[in-house]
């Protein structure tokens, strides 16, 4: 009886001096790091009204407090050396393991950070910063995989058109479950350019960096070049063979990725291309400024004289968006800062004669994915609600004339009824997670042509929640993320 009793009591004593102290539990709060308030200049530059300064400053707040270890312009992370690079693709500066105390990235993934160098779309070299999120164990495709991470290739959509835009500073890396933090939890590596301009903001000569938004050319580099660098950094962690994927803006970079290796002028790619599985377009963007010149007008015209030295803002914008642009610039706005800023003058922010100067129609070649030669296999998964449909009618007719015209081998159009932007990615995921597997598993495609198939929703459409809407929260520091008991079991 006595031995028993002992044991008892040791057993209780060992529990009690391993019970975790917990910390006092403080109120989760979205400042971390973000207390802005527009300046009197800043208000004069932006005509801005009470109602409208105070509605940016909540988001423009929100937007920052989202930014780990206080975003590009404060982690020193996203700086470079005087360095005298000659080639895109090479390596500049890696983070091998990214402490991920700030980041809302899952337990048991891995964040890698590196800085390399891409060009613009006209060829000129410049920083890129990208990130790598490692899973857990890697998926394994039979004897060829060697214990390596098969690799899979991710271009986001829009997440800004400053440094602070980038996803690789954003505590859920911008897009969270919907693809990174899945294809890592799969076992798959994910390889994420942040895209020029967006992280690194100087290059190594002190000269600014600028984004070329929505230059299907230039994202496609840098996505290309990440893998490169990659590559380098890794060796012995990642497969050779990869998957590219992309949605929206970066639909339209992975869809220019495909369509940069079929073309593979001067043998640029020729180490990428021939490990190239195929690719996964959600959503591309087409014909976007057409659609909505009040802000892409902005977006893009803000860095078009990267491309067309001639080209003045003012050929676009009028002198309210003008000025509206530089107050965007001053405080690093992302896309809802920058729709409030300018619709609310939407009929005021445009030069009326925006679309009659050359400009416009020579940058959808550049912004726009198909109607030339792709590198198959490539699947398209479009929702049919896309903003009120003129993106699925849009991306539709490219796949057709892609397909008549400049047909290049296995392309598959999904036709999601129901489902709107970001949820052409949740809607699918069993499928895009089997046709990646398929292609590391060398598994040929269902059909060599070009062809169309639909995917319907289990229970009526009305049924389902119909948006994303918002990414993991960062709950902030031990005391505030008493959901999951802080230092826990
Ligand atoms: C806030 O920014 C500072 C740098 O100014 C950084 O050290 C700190 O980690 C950031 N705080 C959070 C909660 O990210
Ligand atoms: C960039 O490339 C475009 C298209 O080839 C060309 O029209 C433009 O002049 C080039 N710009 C510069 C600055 O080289
Ligand atoms: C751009 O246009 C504005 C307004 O017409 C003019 O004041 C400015 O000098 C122009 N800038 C350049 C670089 O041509
Ligand atoms: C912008 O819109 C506000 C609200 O409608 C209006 O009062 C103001 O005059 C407009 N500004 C310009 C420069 O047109
Ligand atoms: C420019 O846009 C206006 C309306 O937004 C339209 O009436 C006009 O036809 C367009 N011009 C050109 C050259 O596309």
């Amino acid at each position: 009886m006595k031995g028993a009793f002992e044991i008892l009591l040791f057993s209780a004593s060992t529990f009690a001096q391993t019970l975790p102290t917990l910390p006092k539990p403080e109120t989760q709060s979205v400042s971390f790091n973000s207390s802005f308030k527009f300046n009197d200049e800043q208000i004069k530059l932006g005509q801005l009204w009470p109602d409208l300064a105070e509605n940016l400053e909540t988001v423009l707040n929100y937007d920052r407090s989202q930014l780990a270890n206080g975003g590009p312009s404060q982690d020193d992370f996203y700086r470079i050396d005087h360095v005298a690079p000659n080639a895109p693709g090479q390596v500049l500066k890696v983070k091998h393991a990214t402490d991920p105390g700030a980041w809302n990235i899952p337990a048991t993934t891995a964040l890698s950070r590196f800085i390399y160098t891409s060009t613009t779309a006209n060829g000129t070299l410049i920083p890129v910063s990208a990130y790598v999120l490692w899973p857990w164990t890697a998926k394994q495709f039979g004897k060829k995989s060697n214990g390596k991470a098969p690799v899979v290739l991710w271009s986001h959509g829009t997440s800004g058109f400053y440094a602070d835009g980038s996803p690789s500073a954003h505590r859920s890396l911008f897009y969270g479950n919907i693809m990174p933090f899945t294809l890592a939890q799969a076992g798959y590596v994910v390889i994420a350019a942040d895209y020029a301009g967006l992280g690194v903001q100087t290059s190594w000569d002190g000269s600014h960096v600028r984004a070329q938004y929505q230059n299907r050319v230039s994202q496609a580099f840098d996505s290309l070049n990440a893998l490169r660098a990659a590559r380098e950094i890794f060796p012995d962690k990642i497969t050779k063979d990869y998957v590219n994927v992309g949605h929206s803006q970066g639909g339209a970079a992975a869809w220019g990725v495909s369509e940069v290796l079929a073309e593979n002028s001067h043998n640029k790619f020729d180490d990428l291309e021939r490990d190239y599985l195929g690719s996964i377009i959600f959503a591309p963007g087409i014909d976007s400024l057409i659609a909505a010149p009040e802000v892409f007008a902005s977006w893009i015209g803000k860095d078009l004289h990267l491309m067309y030295p001639d080209f003045n803002l003012s050929d676009w914008l009028s002198p309210l968006g003008i000025d509206r642009t530089e107050l965007l610039t001053q405080i690093q706005g992302g896309q809802y800062v920058s729709e409030l800023l300018f619709l609310a003058n939407a009929t005021e922010v445009l030069n009326p004669a925006w679309n009659e100067s050359w400009y416009a129609s020579a940058y959808t070649q550049f912004s726009n994915p198909g109607n030339r030669r792709y590198k198959a296999p490539m699947i398209l998964f479009q929702g049919t609600e896309d903003q009120g449909g003129r993106p699925y009618k849009n991306a539709l007719s490219t796949f057709d004339s892609t397909c008549k015209d400049h047909y290049s081998g296995a392309f598959e159009f999904v036709s999601l009824p129901g489902v709107a932007h970001f949820p052409s990615m949740d809607s699918t995921r069993q499928q895009w997670l089997q046709w990646i597997e398929d292609r590391f598993n060398n598994k040929p495609v269902g059909s060599r042509a070009c062809s169309k198939s639909t995917i319907n929703s289990f229970l009526p459409v009305d049924n389902y929640q119909k948006f994303t809407t918002s990414f993991p929260q960062w709950a902030g520091a031990a005391n505030q993320f008493f959901e999951l008991v802080a230092g826990g079991f």
